[in-house]
């Protein structure tokens, strides 16, 4: 099935507004950084840049490039930054698996985007490239059982007489890899030093409306873009929640997330 034209994109302004989770994880793997202060670091996958503020804060005399495939994203990310930190920081509209950048980073921070690309042999590869000798990976992203449950019960929901049409051959946009095959595919690439890990990241939200804002907004946006009337976007939504309403506790997300570090040799 071929993805419409805007597959890429995102409503980055929904995204600015409810995303406290990917927030929270994302401060996580950043409290893990042991930064100088001075580096020049890629944010990969920097959405609406959130995140790449919180850098940019703990780096007085540095500076960050936020990339992202979604000209929504970037727009959103420059417009919210530049004001503040002025050329510290610079946007770029790009694709991670061919980033235009050789030898350019001290470090790489990435966090929840990694899962959008599927060729992750030429994600690391491409972000290797990227990075200066001895420079530094840090990243976490969806990874092995994530969302395994509410992914079946979508691809069963996809089935149904009154979305099968344009649904029923739908491919998942994402990849989420084990941790021995991120260990892997991380040393093939050229890296050492590489560590990878899985943790349990699922939580609930209080009601299903915000389950459904959730769904539309984070996971089933690629679907949706497939369904040709708003009514059969919103009956798909609603029955994923209604089967999501029936868990212990209802609502709840079953994420999963993949962390992974990592160096470029010397
Ligand atoms: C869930 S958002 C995460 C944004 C931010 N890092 C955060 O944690 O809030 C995933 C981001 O990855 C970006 N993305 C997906 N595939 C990409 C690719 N191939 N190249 C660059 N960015 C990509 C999306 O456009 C989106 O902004």
């Amino acid at each position: 099935m071929t993805p419409p034209q805007n597959s890429r994109e995102w409503n980055a302004a929904d995204y600015h507004r409810l995303s406290a989770p990917q927030f929270q994880w994302g401060q996580r793997v950043l409290s893990q950084l042991r930064l100088r202060g001075d580096e020049c670091l890629l944010d990969a996958g920097c959405g609406t840049g959130k995140l790449t503020r919180l850098v940019l804060e703990n780096l007085p005399r540095g500076s960050v490039v936020g990339l992202d495939l979604s000209r929504n994203m970037v727009l959103h990310a420059r417009q919210n930054l530049a004001p503040d930190f002025g050329d510290r920081v610079r946007f770029v509209a790009a694709d991670l698996v061919a980033l235009p950048f050789r030898n350019c980073f001290d470090g790489i921070f990435s966090t929840a985007s990694f899962h959008w690309v599927l060729d992750h042999d030429a994600l690391f590869r491409s972000l290797y490239q990227a990075l200066c000798p001895a420079g530094w990976l840090h990243a976490q992203c969806g990874g092995g059982p994530n969302l395994a449950r509410l992914r079946q019960r979508v691809r069963t929901l996809s089935q149904r007489p009154e979305f099968s049409n344009w649904l029923g051959k739908f491919s998942e946009p994402w990849f989420f890899s084990d941790a021995e095959g991120a260990a892997a595919r991380l040393c093939a690439a050229g890296f050492e030093n590489v560590e990878t890990g899985l943790e349990e990241a699922s939580f609930s939200v209080p009601s299903g409306q915000e389950f459904q804002q959730y769904l539309r907004t984070f996971v089933l946006h690629r679907h949706l873009d497939l369904l040709p009337t708003g009514a059969l976007r919103a009956a798909f939504v609603q029955q994923a929640s209604d089967i999501s309403a029936l868990d212990d506790p209802p609502w709840t997300l079953d994420y999963w997330r993949l962390n992974l570090r990592a160096h470029k040799p010397e």
